[in-house]
């Protein structure tokens, strides 16, 4: 049974989405959620499930005691689900090929620093764009630019607002994450 640990810094819907996926899943459970924001709703989603919230500043994300966190919890998976921050190499490197992302474009697309959340949404509107989606994918040590898992996209009507696209985004992001992730594990369960 893996282990997984939730990183966000926002509101916490794909959070709570994964936390409800695995409450009774038997390959995996969520056993830490770790944000970087004291008034990130992420918190408060993470406690409905019972779960240990760890909230950590930059210096304790370099330190390594986000590290050791992630250790003392025995976590073997983590999943950025609106994490703002690039994790440091120490945890990149320690659970190398066992970090997923979701990102709300379809990468190589859209990505890159500054690029997350509404950023997205209203760049792709302004640019007339006619389709956006997600894109679920591995974690490196650059932003957005590990292997791709995942993606699916959706059309973009010519006059939706860029809060309309993000809710369509959103709807495939809560569609598909969790059972990705639960695809990935499997996956990784067969090859250890
Ligand atoms: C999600 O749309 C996720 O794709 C995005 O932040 C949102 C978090 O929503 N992530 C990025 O933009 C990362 N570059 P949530 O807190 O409600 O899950």
């Amino acid at each position: 049974m893996y282990r997984v640990a939730i990183f966000g810094s926002g509101s916490g819907t794909n959070a709570q989405n994964i936390l409800k996926y695995f409450e009774e899943s038997e390959v995996a459970r969520v056993h830490l959620v770790l944000t970087n924001k004291r008034s990130a709703g992420i918190i408060d989603r993470a406690r409905l499930y019972g779960v240990p919230v760890v909230v950590f500043d930059r210096d304790q994300m370099e330190s390594g005691t986000v590290l050791e966190r992630l250790e003392s919890h025995k976590i073997d998976f983590v999943v950025l689900a609106g994490f703002l921050w690039k994790l440091p190499v120490d945890i990149v490197q320690r659970f190398e090929n066992k970090i997923l992302n979701i990102h709300p474009a379809l990468l190589p697309d859209y990505g890159g620093e500054g690029m997350y959340g509404m950023n997205v949404h209203r760049a792709v509107v302004e640019n007339e764009e006619e389709e956006t989606g997600i894109t679920i994918h591995y974690v490196t040590e650059e932003y957005d630019e590990g292997e791709v898992v995942f993606q699916d996209s959706v059309e973009i009507d010519p006059d939706d607002t860029a809060e309309e696209v993000a809710g369509k985004v959103q709807e495939l992001e809560h569609r598909h994450f969790p059972s990705v992730i639960e695809w990935v594990l499997t996956d990784l369960g067969s090859d250890e």
